[in-house]
């Protein structure tokens, strides 16, 4: 890969945290220590979200009533839906989730006094309500029930997406996904999550902002745009001569490189074993192969390598969920990491404000508005 370009705040330390290492030498990444792989294997998302959030693994008793109290948030304010109604169906769905989280800072805000852990916890369990309400009203004209019986997040989303129990292979895809993007240090959405809280502000602003800066193409966008990209391809070797032709042309391949990792992305294994799973299951290999082959390309002639968006896009799509979903799933998941920043921030508090280098002009005289040209 080429040697890293100045700005950016690349390499800056900005700031300590004890929620979680990425491409630590010896550490890899972990979540309170706790390695990815072991959580992707034997964990599911609220078991990460509760360690991510409350600090440690939950015991038998804890899951399972952290499980009930998150299947029992899923209701949405009777305004909030207006809201969600009156919205453009042309919004982009970032834009919905965005409106939605704000939104409810609006019927529900954090006033003195209010547990910002409670805040963290409806933000997880609702998200998926404030979506799939707007995308179902707006797809169909349906006015649908936000709760289901599925006490799990992965299976609670696809459920409410499908209108019908998902399939298992499905749900522990999805599940397995939302660990994957659940946390991952400083990244620029957590970042400027972290910037708000530490002017005071409250737990839905800090959220917002995380949205925000997270529907870029650059961060969590990409795994929209990689979808865009694969799908472009009839077959492999189409590919490898599309790739050819974007890297001819300067093109940003989406889905690939990433700031801190140089050599790979640890969460990409995960996921592209996901993917390659459920192409099997359904007994379509196209998107795998259209990516794989996009893959060998990469590392071939940039030398980069897949980042989590990559095959995020192909797995999320042989779950039958829209493109314009991916990045908003994304916002689910990392909802646990934003929020365990931001009471972090809280804890050990200092206004976050860097300095610049000036690049402008020396101080000038002052021109009177009839002697300027
Ligand atoms: N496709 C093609 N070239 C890429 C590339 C990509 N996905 N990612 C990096 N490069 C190139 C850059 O153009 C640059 O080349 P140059 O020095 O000739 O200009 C070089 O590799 C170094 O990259 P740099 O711009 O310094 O990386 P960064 O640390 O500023 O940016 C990303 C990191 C993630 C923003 C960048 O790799 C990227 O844009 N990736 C695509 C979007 C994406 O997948 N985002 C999700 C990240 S998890």
């Amino acid at each position: 890969m080429a040697t890293k370009k100045p700005g950016g705040l690349a390499e800056v330390v900005a700031g300590q945290t004890a929620i979680s290492t990425v491409g630590k030498e010896g550490r890899g990444l972990t979540y309170r220590g706790y390695s990815i792989d072991d959580l992707a294997s034997h964990a599911s998302f609220e078991e990460t979200a509760f360690l991510l959030i409350y600090g440690k693994l939950p015991n038998q008793a804890e899951l399972q009533q952290y499980k009930r109290k998150l299947s029992g948030l899923r209701r949405l304010p009777a305004g909030l839906l207006t809201i969600l109604e009156q919205l453009p169906s042309s919004t982009h769905p970032m834009d919905v989730l965005r409106t939605g989280v704000s939104a409810l800072g609006a019927f529900e805000p954090e006033r003195e006094g209010h547990d910002q852990y409670e805040i963290a916890d409806r933000l997880i369990a609702s998200s998926a309500s404030i979506l799939l309400y707007w995308h179902h009203f707006h797809a169909g004209g349906s006015r649908i029930d936000t709760e289901t019986d599925n006490d799990s997040i992965a299976g609670h989303f696809l459920q409410l997406l499908h209108g019908h129990r998902p399939n298992e292979l499905h749900e522990k895809g999805l599940d397995v996904s939302l660990i994957l993007y659940a946390e991952h240090e400083f990244n620029a959405s957590t970042f400027a999550a972290r910037v708000t809280a530490s002017t005071l502000s409250d737990m839905y602003s800090a959220v917002t902002t995380g949205i925000g800066t997270l529907r870029g193409h650059l961060h969590g966008g990409a795994n929209e745009a990689a979808m865009e990209l694969i799908e472009q391809f009839a077959g492999p070797s189409e590919a490898e001569s599309g790739i050819l032709q974007m890297l001819r042309e300067k093109k940003l391949i989406m889905g690939f490189g990433h700031r801190v990792y140089s050599v790979s992305d640890p969460r990409s294994d995960i996921i592209k074993k996901w993917s390659r799973k459920l192409s099997e299951d359904t007994g379509d290999l196209s998107l795998y192969l259209v990516s794989e082959r996009i893959e060998q390309i990469m590392l071939q002639e940039k030398k980069l390598f897949a980042n989590l968006d990559f095959y995020s896009a192909s797995a999320y799509r042989l779950m039958g969920i829209p493109t314009s979903l991916f990045t908003p799933i994304f916002v689910i998941s990392r909802t646990s990491g934003w929020s365990a920043h931001i009471i972090e921030q809280r804890a050990h508090n200092r206004l976050i404000r860097p300095n610049a280098d000036y690049t402008g002009s020396d101080p000038l005289s002052w021109t009177p508005i009839d002697q300027r040209v």
